[in-house]
């Protein structure tokens, strides 16, 4: 196993140890929240939101269910195609249900945008969002998040399920990408 720091990476953002502190507080507030209330059901978007959600997940003191939901908005890196295409829809219905988008990160807000709206036309007995992270500085569009991890500066982040180009998802720590791999021309 090799745990050196990848040469793309500029600099560690928020190491493990930060992460998981967080991830615990979202967690106790999310099971606070939802004490008592029936029928939680938590939608991943995939693929980047898949490790928050696992260990968000595992935290939760409430009965829940688990699923997903697959979007692109980016062809490959960076570049934004500003269409959001829904590649694969959730397993369940969520008419009724008390749903909850658990998102990886918030940047344009697009992506976050058009799950709200198509959400909201199914009819669920209640709709929230938890955001790991947010990059207030490019935000096009508002969009309300009920829970967020943290605010981070207008650079590329990976790991912890997030990607450049499919790839550093499995970093445990989020890092910021070197500018020279992400800016072409
Ligand atoms: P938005 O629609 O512009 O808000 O973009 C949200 C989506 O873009 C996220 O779900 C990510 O998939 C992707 N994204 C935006 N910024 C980053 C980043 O810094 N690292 C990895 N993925 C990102
Ligand atoms: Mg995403």
């Amino acid at each position: 196993m090799n745990n050196a720091i990848p040469a793309a990476i500029e600099q560690v953002l928020l190491d493990e140890r930060t992460i998981a502190r967080r991830v615990s507080e979202l967690a106790a507030q999310i099971s606070a929240d939802y004490a008592g209330l029936d029928d939680l059901v938590l939608i991943g978007v995939l693929k980047g939101a898949f490790i928050f959600l696992a260990d968000l997940a595992r935290q939760l003191t409430v009965p829940h269910h688990v699923d997903f939901i697959a979007l692109s908005s980016y062809n490959k890196g960076t570049a934004s195609s500003g269409a959001v295409r829904l590649i694969m829809d959730t397993r369940s219905s969520v008419t009724g249900r008390n749903v909850l988008i658990v998102e990886d990160i918030l940047d344009t807000g697009y992506t976050l945008d058009y799950l709200l709206r198509i959400f909201r036309a199914r009819n669920p007995a209640s709709l929230r969002t938890c955001v790991l992270l947010s990059k207030p500085a490019r935000r096009r569009v508002e969009v309300q998040v009920d829970y967020l991890g943290f605010e981070i500066p207008d650079v590329w982040v990976v790991g912890y399920g997030l990607d450049y180009a499919d790839l550093f998802r499995t970093l445990p720590y989020i890092g910021a990408l070197r500018k020279e791999v992400y800016t072409r021309g």
